[in-house]
């Protein structure tokens, strides 16, 4: 199972310290030139998960358990400054003392709101005890399904206002994704009479037909930015990220399903999750 450790503790890292890394742009760009404390801080962070993720991709999938216990405990107290900067930054915005900087709050609260799951998903490795395969299924859909709808929103509200087809095919995506964030949501209050296998299947598949839809659109709209085929003020790089993010929850529902198929859901616990 050491092994296991290890490989889930590096896949978590790789992934997620590029996100806080590229977070970190986002929130230096959206300041305005006389921030000049919030952009140094923010260009701190930008080095910081720099230097996490390219260790990350240098430790290999044999390194010693101890090793990487340490390299997720350093990693969690890196999370915890970002979420806490995230958090002031969103404080700052909502009592108007950024007036005309260019992050949205529900930005920056959704930013942080990733910080907490990397720094929750780092909890659980180093304690040794992931969730139960029901109560993951369930949480790590509401948490994505509401993260997915933010994004449609975010591109809905970035694109220009002459690009009237897309943001309508975003404001669609943001609607569809609110009502099965709602869905899920119900099934979580339900718990856990809801925590049967047809149930939680049934949760898995139609979401993943949503994601898979919303995945292929932000691919289209990042292709679009990248050629400079549309008007609009999202940076490249954010367009990728949302991708990646929507590829993320596609594997997660994936592994998911495979755990589901076969297996008693009651005694299986989340071992490769
Ligand atoms: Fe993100
Ligand atoms: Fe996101």
């Amino acid at each position: 199972m050491a092994n296991v450790f290890v490989a889930r503790s590096l896949d978590e890292i790789r992934f997620w310290s590029r996100i806080m890394k590229e977070h970190s742009l986002f929130l230096r760009l959206g300041f305005r030139a006389e921030d000049t404390t919030l952009i140094n801080e923010a260009n701190q962070f930008y080095a910081l998960f720099e230097a996490i993720e390219n260790r990350a991709h240098q430790l290999p999938v044999d390194s010693d358990p101890q090793v990487i216990l340490r390299f997720n405990t350093e990693v969690h107290t890196a999370v915890s400054l970002i979420w806490a900067f995230k958090r002031k930054v969103l404080g700052l915005i909502l009592t108007c003392q950024l007036p005309g900087a260019n992050n949205y709050p529900l930005l920056v609260d959704h930013t942080s709101r990733e910080a907490n799951y990397f720094r929750n998903r780092l909890e659980e490795l180093n304690a040794g005890k992931l969730e139960p395969l029901p109560d993951a299924i369930i949480d790590e859909n509401v948490f994505f399904l509401r993260t997915m709808a933010d994004h449609a929103k975010f591109i809905s509200h970035l694109l220009d206002p002459s690009e009237r087809k897309l943001i309508d095919m975003a404001n669609d995506f943001s609607h569809d994704f609110d009502t099965l964030l709602f869905q899920a949501r119900d099934i979580d209050s339900m718990r856990p009479q809801s925590q049967t296998a047809p149930i939680l299947g049934q949760l898995l598949d139609q979401n993943r037909v949503s994601v898979a839809s919303l995945r292929d659109f932000k691919r289209t709209a990042r292709d679009l930015i990248n050629a400079c085929k549309i008007k609009s003020i999202i940076h490249p790089l954010l367009a990728d990220h949302v991708f990646r993010e929507a590829e993320r929850f596609l594997h997660i529902i994936d592994m998911f399903e495979q755990h589901l198929t076969g297996t008693p859901v009651s005694v299986r616990d989340l071992e490769a999750h």
